[in-house]
């Protein structure tokens, strides 16, 4: 069976029913990485050629990215002979003002700033909001730009930024970031890429999707050493041309992966990845029980038994806080004790309380949940509330006695490329329909908000 890409009807009205006791075996193909694709498209802004990006994930944000770039005069077409690539066109780049929906919808459209800066001279973004997840401020991201030059100014939550010097260009500098902020990291460097002279930036986060960005940079011509370390040095450039770039594969998804085949005692191999991207998910699989094995690009896992282990969710390469919920699902069902810290989010254990009425034994003090393992979860419908805590709930599923619904799917089409229909290569039990009556029950069920997500944005 191919797993095709097709539009989805509207997520919202779709359900997953999950026949639970799954066991998964087989192979499974890897996307390319959501929160790569994402920049490298807002980084297909800093020329007027034309720039070939391919192995591009289908999902709703990297839709919704394309439309916004075209609001903005640029022009994407899909390669005809191969779907997954996409030309970037944005010679015709025509204003830098960004509509406020177009944001709310998409938190990695305050990407476009640093390019939108570098090209026009000014850019105009309404701020994005907080999440379900976390308040996500964007300080960092000001900060750095206000530093290479920029003038900002905040009003009606909305940030202008000018560059006013006889030049027209940021101009380079040394940038201590407060914290390693990924998206900040990311604005940064692309608005460096065509500033007078050189920038330093400290501190910066070390992601694998920053240095997939560095690499396409450069290809394009920039100047970047030290993506990958925390501090990176841009020696600024007057121009960058198009170029071919492969998204990278998605260390997420495929960390998704091997915590449901854990989770269900399954045995599968997953492929592309590149290992070194899922060291700190891997060693913690192996600490807790899985057999791990490494052949080139395609990870093996088979799973006979799962032992209570601790993690602490830290910028990469520490283990990443975007399989922090998976992780917990699997841990619910060890044998012994696990002490699972969010240290990244402030609001990112929303899913306890739903896995808590699946049976599981979780105490939550503040951000580290307590794992007491127990045999089995009952499964239970239930709605997700963001990508990873949905993701979460079908492994939960999968894992579960019984059978159940799952809501919510708007957030897992965000991140996950035809996540049922792989679930369902591997051996998964597991239909994607649509939702006759809203089932009142899942929404009793839905994951609690603690604080107000304006925007379901990651
Ligand atoms: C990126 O978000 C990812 N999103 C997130 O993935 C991921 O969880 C996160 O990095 C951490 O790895 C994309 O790449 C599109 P951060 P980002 O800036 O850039 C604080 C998913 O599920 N901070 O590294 O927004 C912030 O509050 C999503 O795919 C500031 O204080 O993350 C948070 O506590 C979720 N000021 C911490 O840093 C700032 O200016 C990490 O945020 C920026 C961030």
């Amino acid at each position: 069976m191919i797993c095709k890409r097709d539009i989805k009807q509207n997520p919202k009205f779709e359900s997953l029913k999950i026949i639970g006791k799954s066991s998964l075996k087989g192979k499974v193909k890897i996307s390319g990485a959501k929160n790569s694709a994402l920049v490298l498209l807002a980084a297909s802004l800093l020329t007027k050629e034309k720039v070939f990006l391919s192995n591009i994930p289908d999902l709703s944000d990297i839709r919704k990215m394309k439309n916004l770039l075209e609001s903005i005069g640029v022009k994407i077409t899909e390669n005809i002979n191969n779907r997954e690539e996409l030309i970037i066109n944005a010679e015709n780049l025509h204003c830098g003002n960004i509509p406020l929906y177009l944001v709310n919808e998409l938190r990695a459209s305050f990407f476009c700033i640093g390019p939108l800066l570098s090209r026009l001279g000014k850019a105009s973004l309404a701020l994005p909001g907080g999440c379900d997840i976390g308040k996500r401020p964007v300080d960092e991201h000001i900060n750095g730009l206000e530093e290479l030059g920029a003038v900002i100014d905040k009003k009606d939550g909305f940030i202008h930024a000018e560059i006013i010097n006889d030049k027209e260009r940021l101009k380079g500098t040394q940038i201590k970031l407060g914290c390693p902020s990924v998206g900040a990291t990311e604005t940064l460097i692309m608005a460096a890429a065509l500033a007078e002279g050189e920038t330093i930036i400290s501190n910066a986060a070390r992601e694998p999707e920053i240095q997939d960005l560095c690499e396409m940079l450069n290809k394009m011509g920039a100047k970047i050493i030290g993506a990958g370390d925390p501090n990176i040095t841009i020696k600024g450039v007057h121009k960058l041309k198009g170029c071919s770039h492969k998204v990278i594969p998605d260390r997420i998804e495929a960390g998704t992966f091997l915590i449901a085949a854990a989770a269900t005692l399954s045995s599968i191999a997953i492929s592309p990845v590149i290992p070194s991207h899922l060291n700190s998910v891997i060693n913690k699989l192996i600490e807790s029980g899985s057999e791990v094995t490494i052949k080139g690009n395609t990870v093996f896992i088979e799973t006979k038994k799962i032992n209570g282990v601790n993690i602490e969710t830290e910028p990469f390469p520490g283990f990443p806080t975007d399989l922090q919920a998976p992780f917990t699902v699997l841990m619910s069902k060890a044998t012994g004790k696990s002490i699972i810290k969010e240290k990244i989010f402030e609001n990112r254990m929303n899913h306890i309380e739903v896995l808590n009425k699946m049976g599981a034994s979780i105490k939550l003090e503040d951000n580290t949940a307590i794992v007491n393992g127990v045999n089995e979860l009952k499964s239970i419908n239930s709605r997700g509330s963001d990508l990873r805590s949905t993701a979460a709930l079908v492994i939960a599923a999968l894992a579960s006695e019984n059978d159940c619904l799952i809501e919510g799917l708007e957030h897992l089409d965000r991140g996950y490329e035809n996540f049922e229909c792989k679930l369902k290569i591997l051996g998964a039990n597991i239909e994607r329909n649509l939702t006759k009556n809203f089932s009142k029950e899942s929404s009793k069920n839905k994951i609690s908000l603690e604080n107000i997500g304006e925007i379901s944005a990651a």
